[in-house]
Order: C-alpha cells, then structure tokens, then sequence
C-alpha cells in the first residue's frame, strides 16, 4: 500500500484528503468559502486565494487528527494543478511542492476534471470504458473516457455550463449565490407547467444553456406573479431533458453502457433522478454521492492514486495553469 496526500484548491473550497492506494479513502476535509463570497453574488478570485493561504495548514493539521498516520507517513503528494482561478490553484500547488520537496516525495498533478470524472469510483472499484457527463460551475462537457488518461472529448457547452445556469436562474427567482441548491428545493415545491423551448445547437453532442436562461427571464418579466416553485421545476425539467438526450445518444452511438454524471450540479435531485431513470433502459448510471458532487480532495486523491502506480510523476518546478484540455493532460500525464 502507498498513502497519499491530497490537496485541492482550484475555486472556493480549500480540500485535503488522505488516500490509500489499497484501502481507498481514509479521511476528507471541505473548508468552504460560501459565506465569505455570497455577498458579491459569485467568487472574488483574489478573496478565495487569500482564504486558502488562511486555511490550509489548519486544514491539513486537522486531517492527521484520529487517524494512525503523520506526515512521515505518506508516499506521494497530489495536487490539482489545473483547471480554476490561478491564483487559488497556485496556493495548492506550492503547498504540495513544499510537502514534496521537505519529505522527498512524488509529486502527482491531477487535472480538476478527471477528479470530478472519477468521483463516482470513490467507493467502487474503477470499470472502463464509461461515458462522464461533467456537469458543474464551469463545465459541461460529454467524455468518452476509454482508458485512464484517454478522455475523448465528445461535445461541450457552446456558453453558459449549467452550474452558471442554475446560478443564474437563481438570482432571477430572488435565490442567492450558489443558486444551484437554491433552485433545487425549490423545485422540489412545484410542478413543471412551463414548456421552455429545448435549443437547437450545433454539433451532435454540444451544449447550450443560454437561450433557456432568457426564455427563463422573458417569462418572469411577462408573468411576475407566476408561482416562482414552478419556474424552478419547469427550468429543471428542461436542464434534465437537455443534457439527457444527448447523453442518451452518445450511449447509442459508441454503445458504452455505462455513465458517470458527475460534478457540483450531479447533487441536483431532479437530476439525479432523471438519470437514474436511464437504467431501466440497461444503462449503469454512476453517480457520485452528493458530498463528492462538488469539489473536493478525495477524487483528487483517487486519481493522485492511479497516476502514482503508473509511476507519472511531477518534476519540483511544477507550475499551475487556469486552462488545459483533459484529453492533452491525460496524454501528457498518463
Ligand atoms: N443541488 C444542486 N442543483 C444544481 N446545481 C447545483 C446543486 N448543488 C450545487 N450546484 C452547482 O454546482 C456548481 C458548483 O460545482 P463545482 O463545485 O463542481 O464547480 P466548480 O468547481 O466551481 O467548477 P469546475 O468544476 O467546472 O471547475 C455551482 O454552479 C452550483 O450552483
Ligand atoms: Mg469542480
């Protein structure tokens, strides 16, 4: 066996986790930054920077308490180092690199999305090949990943990604930031009595959630009295259709028949629903428990584990990106 730390900081919650290559997981910190941006209605990047630098040796502190390990214990260090606000990840990543270099230790950079894309194996053993359907605050992407480092790219948003979306639409039905939960029990109180039209998008996989935000806008400016639990149903039900039928088609078209949904708005209830619908049709719909949806550092220790038994480790001058493809990191990486 190998214990790994992991440590991710690429948006607004500061996450460490301790990962053995053998047991799986053996413990998970999420230090959330919800309140401190909720007034400005959305991440401040320099705000979220400086909470991580507060946070993160408390944080890591705190996750050897009650557990048999210190930091002599571990084998290799895996760090986030791509894609989110640079200055958060940068914060990550130093931490990582000086936990390394102090105890001579692999370092492991993990691509943001693989972690969401192999949340779903958090308590199970990993099956290829499987579609992943990231659906979060910054992402809505279709992969095909054949492989451990083979992500195909399939289709992705052509604007808004339907975490952006939902937080949106939450403003608009008086919610606050983040809107996704805020949108979701709200649902929860109405029915879906508004046919919002599904948009025509271009590419056979690709996304679009802009128009259906401002059918949303145009509708509550025409009817201000409408029942707002409704609006939050009806533009969840067409969310789910959206993402569904391509979803649907990309299973038929490569006939891999097994689905991960993953990413902050896989919490989402309707969703979740919706998807897990799909197997009664034969198809093996993997969802990530709601506290592994969003971000976190256990799914980085998970994929920190794969890349360190494949030997792919990070020289010291290891940087941080704000943007990189995942299919160019899993070749570069894997
Ligand atoms: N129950 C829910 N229903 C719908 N959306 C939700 C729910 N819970 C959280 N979300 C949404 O998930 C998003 C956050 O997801 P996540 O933390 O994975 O995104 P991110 O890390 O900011 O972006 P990315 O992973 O693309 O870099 C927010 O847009 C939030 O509103
Ligand atoms: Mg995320």
């Amino acid at each position: 066996m190998a214990l790994g730390l992991a440590v991710e900081t690429s948006c607004d919650e500061t996450a460490v986790a301790l990962f053995d290559t053998k047991k799986g997981l053996v413990k998970d910190l999420v230090a959330s930054q919800v309140s401190l941006h909720a007034p400005f209605g959305g991440v401040v990047p320099e705000l979220s920077a400086r909470e991580h630098v507060k946070n993160l040796t408390p944080l890591l502190e705190e996750l050897f308490r009650d557990t048999p390990y210190g930091f002599e214990d571990l084998d290799f260090v895996a760090v986030t180092v791509t894609p989110g606000l640079l200055l958060s990840l940068v914060v990550g990543v130093a931490a990582a690199k000086a936990v390394a270099h102090y105890l001579n230790l692999p370092l492991v950079p993990v691509h943001h999305l693989e972690g969401h894309v192999y949340s779903v194996f958090l308590n199970r053993p990993v099956e290829h090949p499987f579609l992943a359907l990231v659906v979060s605050g910054g992402h809505t992407e279709l992969y095909l990943v054949e492989e451990f480092g083979r992500y195909r790219l399939l289709g992705s948003t052509l604007d808004d990604a339907v975490g952006e979306a939902f937080d949106k639409v939450a403003r608009l039905l008086g919610g606050s930031y983040p809107g996704g939960p805020f949108v979701d029990s709200l649902a929860r109180k109405g029915r879906p009595t508004v046919n919002f039209p599904l948009p025509k998008v271009k590419g056979e996989f690709n996304f679009s959630f802009s128009g259906l935000k401002t059918a949303v806008l145009h509708f509550l400016r025409k009817n201000p009295d409408y029942p707002k639990e409704d609006v939050a149903a009806s533009f969840q039900k067409t969310v789910a259709e959206i993402l569904i039928s391509k979803t649907v088609r990309a299973v038929e078209r490569f006939g891999v028949k097994r689905l991960a949904v993953v990413g902050g708005v896989a919490a989402n209830s309707e969703l979740r629903r919706r998807f897990s619908e799909l197997q009664r049709e034969g198809v093996e719909v993997l969802l990530p428990e709601p506290r592994y949806a969003g971000d976190n550092a256990a799914m980085i220790g998970l994929v920190g584990a794969m890349r360190y038994e494949r030997g792919k480790f990070a020289p010291l001058d290891l940087n941080a990106w704000p943007n990189y493809p995942l299919e160019k990191f899993g070749r570069e990486w894997t």
